[in-house]
């Protein structure tokens, strides 16, 4: 049976500084999934916050939310089918260190911290992260 998903996908900081926007779309579409919709946009920390909400207890949550907010992101609406787990697996582990080859933080990400990319990690967190930046 068909699952055709949509994911929140986010081009952190590190990468859009470094220009990495373009080959991130291209590895993207060159796996089937479809942009529906994406902006360029700088969340403020208290926005930064209320997106990584569900991370609030973790120690590493301020300086998480100080680097979300610290420069342009892009966000996109991905579609493809279980398109949640695709693109985890694309995206690979969240230390790039211990990601594996050929996937996007083993290619681009340079910490834990800046790992180039994020994505929905659940169906239900992908409606509330959507809804986060597309809310119409
Ligand atoms: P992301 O998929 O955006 O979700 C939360 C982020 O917290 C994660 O990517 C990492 O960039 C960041 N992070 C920092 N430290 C840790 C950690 N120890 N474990 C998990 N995530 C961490």
């Amino acid at each position: 049976m068909s699952n055709i998903e949509q994911t929140l996908s986010i081009i952190k900081p590190d990468a859009v500084e470094r220009n990495l926007e373009n080959e991130i779309k291209t590895i993207f579409q060159n796996n089937n999934f479809k942009i529906l919709k994406e902006k360029k946009l700088k969340l403020n920390k208290d926005e930064a916050e209320q997106f990584y909400k569900v991370h609030e207890t973790k120690p590493f949550y301020n300086d998480l939310c100080e680097y979300l907010s610290s420069g342009p992101i892009i966000v996109m609406i991905l579609e493809k089918e279980n398109a949640i787990k695709s693109n985890r697996d694309l995206m690979g582990a969240t230390d790039p260190n211990k990601a594996e080859n050929g996937t996007i933080r083993k290619l681009f990400g340079k910490s834990i911290d800046k790992n180039s990319v994020h994505g929905s990690d659940s169906p239900e967190n992908a409606k509330i992260e959507i809804n986060f930046f597309f809310k119409t």
